[in-house]
C-alpha cells in the first residue's frame, strides 16, 4: 500500500503494520494510507478481525510533533479513529515499546488493546504544553475512570503494561510473540461474535456522583501548575468527559488543543523537546563509543554519593573510593539511608533497593579503580587537590578509561594537562542532589577526544540525565549565568527591595523559588567561602553569614525557618539589617516595581547567555535553554532564557540593558554584540 503502512493477512485476520522510523509518529504520510487501509478492511467481507501493529522499536509514540502549529493536512487523527469506531469486526491494537499521545489515542479507537510486558502507555501531551487533541481525554476516562485518567493526563507520565491491565486500559499482556498473540486474540474475539462496543459508547466508569472529589483533585493539581495552562486544560477536558455527551466533549477537547497549540507556552515546551534531543548530538566524523561496564567514583560525600547512586540507578556497577574506611562507611550508610527513604515513600521496592546496593563496591585503594571504564572524581573543589587525584588516576586507570572531574568552576584544561592522557579527560558537572537532578553539563576540554564525549553523552541519557556539552570557562554555562542573574541582588536590596519582594517576582514569573529562597536552601556559607577566596564581598549576605545565618540548615538566613520548617518566613531583623546597611552606604530606599526586578536580574541572564554563545562555550542557544530549565528551574512554559528573550523582545532587552548600563556603569548591563545583532536579525547565529 505504502512504505509506511502495509497490510498482511493471517487467515481472516488483517494486520495493519505501521512503519515510520524512528518512533512511528503519525505523520501525514502515515495517516493518509492508514485511513485508506482501514476503510478498505472495514468493507472487505473476507476480513473477520483487524490488528494494528508497528514495526521497529515501538508502537506509535505520538502525533508528529514537527507538524504542530502548522496547517493540518487531512486526514487528521480524529477522522481515522472515527472510521476505526465504525468497524463492526473486532479491532485490536498490539502495543510494544510505547503507545504515547496520538498513539494511545489510536489504540483507544480500537475495541481491544493488548500489550507486550515491557510496554508503556500514556498521554504525555501536557509536557508539550497541550491537552491531548485526538480524543484521549474523552476515551481514556471511559476505560480507567475519571480519577485515574486525570492523574495520567495531567502528569503526562506513562504507566506500564501491568498497571494498564489492572486499570482496564489493556485487555491482555503477553511476554513475547506480540503480533502472533494479538492475531490469535483477534481471531478468538471474532469467533465469539459481536457486537463489539467502541470505547466511545462505554459509560459505566463515568460517574457524575464522583464530581466533587474529581473537582477537589483537579483543584490540587491546578495549584501545582505554576502558571502553566496545559494542566488546567487537561483537567477541564477530562471533566467534560463526565459532564458532556461524547461528541460535545470531543469537540471541546479539540477547541482547547487548538487554542493551546497556537500559544507561546506550548511553542516553548515543543522547543524544549527538540532542544533536549539536539543538545545530545555531537557533530563531526562517525564517532565510535567506548565500552563502559564499570564506573568509579572518588569521594563519598554528598556529591560523590549522589553521583554513585545516579550510575547505580542506571544499572552500572560502581566502585566508590574514599580516603579512609570511616568516610567510606559514612558515605555508604548515607546511600543506604537515601534508598530506604525511597522505599518508605513507595517509589522503590525492597528488592530493587537490594539490587542497587549490590552494585556498590567500596574501597580506599586507588588500585581498585583499575577495572573502571569511567572514573568521576567528586573531591574538594581546589585545583591542587584535583591535580593530586588526577595524578593518582593517571597511574592506575586502564588505557582508554574516561577520567572525569565534577568541578563546578575549575579549569578542566589545566586538570587535563596535569595527566599524560588529556584526550581522555573531561568534566561531568552534576547538580545536587546528583541522583535526582536531571541536568548534566559535560565539559569538553581543548584536547578531549570526540569519542569520549559521545560515550558520556550516550551514557548520560541511559541513566536518565539530560546532557549538554559545554566549553571551559569559570562556572561553565549554568553557574556563570547564575552569577550574572545574581549580580544585582544586593543592589536591589539596598535600593529598597526586600528578599520576599524579589522572590515573589520570581515565583510570579514561574520559577519554583526565588534567588534568596534558593540561597537559603543551598546554604549561604558556600557563596561566602567562595567570595572570601576570591577577595569579593556582598554587604548583606556577608553580614548574615557573620551572624551564623547560613539558611535553612541553621534555621535562619534571608528568612526564618522555625522548628525545622522549610517555609520561608520574612524576618523583620533582616529587613532592618538591609535598611541599616543602605543608610551606611547613603542609599535612600525607594519602591521598586516587579518589571525592574525582572529587568535587572533576567536581562543580564540573557545577556550572559549571548556572551557564552559568542565565546562558543555553548554550541546553540537552545543548549542554554536546556541547561536552565533542567538545572535551575527556569519555567518550562517560557522555554528557557534564550527562547524567552524572543518572547520578551530582544530589542527591548537591549534598550533596557543600555539604560541600566548608562545609569550604573556596571559590566553586567553591557549588552553583548551578539545580543545587539539578534535584536536586528532575529537569529542567534
Ligand atoms: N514526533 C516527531 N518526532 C519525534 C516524536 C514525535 N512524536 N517522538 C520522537 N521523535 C523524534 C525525536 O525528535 C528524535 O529525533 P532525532 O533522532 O532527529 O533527534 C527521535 O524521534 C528519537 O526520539 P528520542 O526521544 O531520542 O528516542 P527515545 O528512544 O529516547 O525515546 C520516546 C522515545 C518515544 C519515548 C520519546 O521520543 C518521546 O517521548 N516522544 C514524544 C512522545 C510524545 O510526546 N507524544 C505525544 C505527541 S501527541
Amino acid at each position: 500500500m505504502s512504505s509506511f503502512v502495509s497490510v498482511t493477512r493471517d487467515g481472516g485476520v488483517a494486520v495493519v503494520n505501521i512503519d515510520n522510523p524512528p518512533v512511528n509518529a503519525l505523520s501525514f504520510h502515515v495517516r493518509e494510507p492508514l485511513m485508506q487501509a482501514l476503510i478498505l478492511l472495514r468493507d472487505e467481507p473476507s476480513v473477520a478481525a483487524i490488528v494494528i501493529a508497528c514495526a521497529g522499536r515501538t508502537f506509535v509514540a505520538g502525533a508528529d510533533i514537527t507538524e504542530f502549529g502548522k496547517p493540518v493536512q487531512q486526514p487528521e487523527l480524529r477522522p481515522i479513529i472515527a472510521v476505526l469506531e465504525e468497524i463492526a469486526k473486532p479491532t485490536v491494537a498490539a502495543i510494544h515499546g510505547t503507545a504515547l499521545g496520538g498513539g494511545l489515542e489510536l489504540a483507544l479507537g480500537c475495541h481491544f488493546r493488548v500489550a507486550e510486558a515491557g510496554a508503556r502507555l500514556g498521554l504525555p501531551e501536557v509536557k508539550l504544553g497541550l491537552p491531548p487533541g485526538g480524543g484521549g481525554t474523552v476515551r481514556l476516562p471511559r476505560l480507567v475512570g475519571a480519577d485515574k485518567a486525570l492523574g495520567m493526563i495531567v502528569s503526562g507520565t506513562p504507566i506500564n503494561a501491568a498497571e494498564a491491565l489492572g486499570a482496564g486500559l489493556v485487555d491482555a499482556v503477553f511476554d513475547s510473540d506480540l503480533t502472533a498473540r494479538a492475531i490469535s486474540f483477534a481471531r478468538d474475539m471474532a469467533a465469539k461474535g459481536g457486537p463489539f462496543m467502541p470505547v466511545r459508547d462505554r459509560n459505566d466508569r463515568l460517574d457524575p456522583a464522583g464530581l466533587p472529589e474529581f473537582d477537589e483533585q483537579a483543584a490540587k493539581l491546578a495549584k501545582k501548575a505554576r502558571g502553566l495552562e496545559a494542566p488546567i486544560a487537561c483537567a477541564q477536558a477530562v471533566r467534560n468527559a463526565i459532564t458532556l455527551p461524547f461528541d460535545e466533549a470531543l469537540a471541546a477537547e479539540r477547541k482547547l488543543f487548538l487554542k493551546l497549540v497556537a500559544g507561546d507556552q506550548s511553542r516553548a515546551q515543543r522547543h524544549l523537546f527538540f532542544a533536549e534531543r539536539e543538545a545530545a548530538k555531537i557533530s563531526g566524523k562517525d564517532l565510535s563509543r567506548r565500552k563502559v561496564a564499570r564506573v568509579g567514583v572518588i569521594g563519598a560525600g554528598t556529591m560523590g554519593g549522589g553521583i554513585a547512586m545516579a550510575f547505580a540507578n542506571g544499572g552500572y556497577p560502581v566502585t566508590l573510593l574514599e580516603t579512609s574506611s570511616e568516610a567510606l562507611e559514612r558515605g555508604l550508610a548515607t546511600i543506604d539511608r537515601n534508598y530506604a527513604v525511597s522505599v518508605a515513600r513507595g517509589s522503590l521496592s525492597e528488592d530493587a533497593k537490594r539490587q542497587r546496593l549490590g552494585l556498590f563496591k567500596g574501597t580506599t585503594d586507588y588500585g581498585d579503580l583499575a577495572d573502571c571504564d569511567l572514573i568521576v572524581e567528586a573531591v574538594f573543589e581546589e585545583m591542587a587537590v584535583k591535580k593530586d587525584v588526577f595524578g593518582r588516576l593517571d597511574a592506575v586507570a586502564k588505557s582508554g578509561a574516561i577520567l572525569a572531574t565534577n568541578t563546578s568552576y575549575l579549569d578542566v584544561n589545566e586538570i587535563a594537562a596535569s595527566t599524560s592522557r588529556p584526550q581522555d579527560v573531561l568534566g561531568l558537572h552534576f547538580f545536587s542532589p546528583a541522583n535526582v537532578m536531571k541536568l548534566l553539563e559535560i565539559v569538553r576540554a581543548e584536547r578531549t577526544d570526540a569519542d569520549a564525549l559521545a560515550t558520556v553523552v550516550e551514557l548520560a541519557r541511559r541513566i536518565g540525565k539530560v546532557p549538554v556539552i559545554v566549553g571551559v570557562c569559570h562556572g561553565f554555562v549554568g553557574n556563570r549565568m547564575l552569577a550574572a542573574r545574581g549580580a544585582e541582588s544586593e543592589a536591589l536590596l539596598l535600593e529598597g527591595a526586600t528578599p520576599s519582594r524579589i522572590d515573589r517576582a520570581f515565583t510570579d514569573f514561574g520559577w519554583p523559588m526565588g534567588p534568596f529562597q534558593m540561597g537559603d536552601l543551598a546554604g549561604l556559607d558556600i557563596g561566602w567561602r567562595n567570595r572570601k577566596a576570591r577577595g569579593q564581598t556582598a554587604v548583606i549576605a556577608d553580614a548574615l553569614c557573620e551572624q551564623g545565618r547560613f539558611g535553612q540548615k541553621t534555621g535562619r538566613g534571608f528568612y526564618l525557618y522555625e522548628n525545622g520548617s522549610r517555609v520561608s518566613v520574612p524576618d523583620p531583623d533582616v529587613e532592618a539589617l538591609i535598611r541599616a546597611k543602605a543608610a551606611e552606604n547613603g542609599i535612600a530606599p525607594r519602591t521598586i516595581g516587579a518589571d525592574e526586578l525582572i529587568e535587572r536580574t533576567l536581562y543580564p541572564l540573557v545577556n550572559e547567555g549571548a556572551k557564552i554563545l559568542e565565546e562558543k562555550i555553548a554550541a546553540r542557544a537552545s543548549d542554554i535553554d536546556v541547561v536552565w530549565v533542567n538545572g535551575y528551574g527556569f519555567p518550562v512554559g517560557k522555554g528557557g532564557p534564550m527562547f524567552w528573550a524572543g518572547l520578551e523582545g530582544v530589542d527591548k532587552i537591549v534598550a533596557r540593558l543600555d539604560h541600566w548600563h548608562e545609569r550604573t556603569g556596571r559590566q553586567v548591563f553591557r549588552a553583548s554584540p551578539l545580543l545587539r545583532r539578534m535584536a536586528e536579525t532575529g537569529s542567534w547565529e
